[in-house]
């Protein structure tokens, strides 16, 4: 058997079910915040993720999947949806002068170490908006966040990091700093400290081994080189966020793995996922716009993790409401099967989840497997009932059985059946 390809997954039913859930509550906040969807291609020019996301980023480095049409071009597979957003909206003429606040949903590649909760083929739901300087949307991106965590029931599992990483100007001079600080002490750093150190030092700061943590200590701090403009920016920031009374820390370390941030960054995290514990990440990228050839237009967002997200619900909350089966015809014999089906259409006009036995057998037999399908209710179509213009129904979870009329089916199920 042909097997899946690393780091793909399969979402099988079960957990499909979580997914559509997830993905129907987030969206559900986003649209009721007036963000719209729109849908981007998977496949870009190389070039746009390079000049976008940075050429010195870990996802352009080493974790792209490209390859060259038959043309000769070098196209990507989307690591990111932010970039393509950017170029979508420009090339449509959609930034100019306008305001936009848009939402996408879908799948990314990146070629990681897959592990629990981080995969080569994982899916975000990424909002952006541009045109927009100040603070306020800062504030909105994040409240947005924490209603789709009340939603989801998940607000006490995660918590928001913040910082403020200011404009490019002072993050030049700030990595001149940090580069003469480390320079000397490059032989004691780790590894991939040790590359970045040429190519993107203020990752550094990211790093998870303890000694090049240490050796960070007695860094200049990036907080000491942040603009006037953009530490009133974060400022204003955070005291709106105390008055929404939302929770989070400041960590002056936060900088991120995309080179197109500017002033705030964020990422919510939770501990209840091991390693991969960013759910949701994003800030301010007022630069990127220009960067990628359009006027410059101030934008910010951030993108979740759904795969992360479903993996964090299903720890939270383990029963799973809302099956995927109500009801389950059962009838006596195939010449029934029309009046069976009939039935069930009737029933999914009303929006019940209905389906028809098939394959024959006794009513043992077809009870059996409507206990098996999840449905709450059975329906028993039988020579008499046809004659009598009633069915048999059965309550699956208590084992209770009544014939009503036809008529009185739909009142009889849909005051107990659970949507
Ligand atoms: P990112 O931090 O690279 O940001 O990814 C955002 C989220 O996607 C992460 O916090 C994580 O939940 C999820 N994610 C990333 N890589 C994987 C993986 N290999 N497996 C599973 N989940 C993963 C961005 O992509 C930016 N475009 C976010 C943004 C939008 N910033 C502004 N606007």
């Amino acid at each position: 058997m042909v097997q899946a390809v690393r780091g793909m997954r399969d979402v099988l039913p079960q957990e499909a079910r979580r997914w559509r859930l997830v993905e129907d509550a987030v969206t559900g906040v986003l649209r009721s915040f007036a963000y719209e969807e729109m849908q981007l291609p998977l496949l870009e020019f190389t070039e746009l993720f390079s000049r976008g996301v940075g050429e010195a980023t870990d996802i352009i480095e080493k974790e792209m999947y490209t390859l060259n049409d038959r043309d000769g071009d070098s196209l990507s597979l989307r690591p990111e949806g932010t970039a393509s957003c950017v170029r979508s909206l420009q090339e449509h003429g959609l930034l100019y002068n306008q305001t936009q606040k848009v939402f996408y949903t879908g799948p990314m590649f990146r070629y990681e170490k897959p592990q629990k909760g981080r995969y080569r083929q994982f899916s975000q739901i990424g909002a952006e908006a541009f045109g927009f300087q100040g603070p306020d949307l800062d504030v909105e991106l994040l409240l947005m966040c924490a209603e789709f965590w009340r939603v989801l029931g998940l607000t006490d599992f995660v918590q928001l990091e913040l910082n403020t990483i200011g404009a490019q100007a002072s993050r030049i001079k700030y990595r001149e700093a940090l580069v003469a600080f480390l320079m000397p002490l490059r032989e004691q750093l780790d590894e991939d400290s040790q590359r970045r150190l040429t190519t993107n030092p203020m990752r550094i700061l990211d790093s998870k081994n303890e000694t090049t943590q240490a050796l960070l200590a007695d860094a200049p701090s990036l907080a000491d080189y942040v603009d006037d403009d953009s530490l009133a920016h974060f400022n204003s920031l955070c005291a709106s966020l105390d008055e929404g009374g939302l929770t989070y820390v400041v960590n002056p370390r936060l900088v991120r793995g995309l080179d197109y941030y500017t002033h705030t960054v964020f990422e919510w995290t939770t501990n209840a996922l091991g390693s991969q514990g960013t759910v949701c990440a994003g800030g301010r990228y007022d630069g990127l716009v220009e960067q990628l050839g359009g006027k410059a237009t101030p934008g910010a967002g951030f993108a979740m993790g759904v795969d992360r997200i479903v993996l964090l619900h299903e720890q939270v909350h383990q029963d799973l409401p809302n099956p995927s089966v109500d009801v389950y015809v059962c009838f006596a014999q195939e010449s029934m099967m029309r009046a069976a089906q009939l039935l069930a259409q009737n029933l999914r006009e009303d929006q019940f989840r209905v389906r028809v036995h098939m394959g024959g057998g006794n009513f043992k037999k077809q009870l059996k497997r409507a206990d098996g399908s999840g449905a709450r209710w059975a329906l028993i179509l039988g020579e008499q009932e046809l004659v009598d213009g009633t069915v048999t129904v059965k309550d699956l979870q208590t084992g209770d059985q009544e014939t009503v009329t036809n008529a009185a089916l739909r009142g009889h199920i849909s005051s107990e059946t659970t949507s």
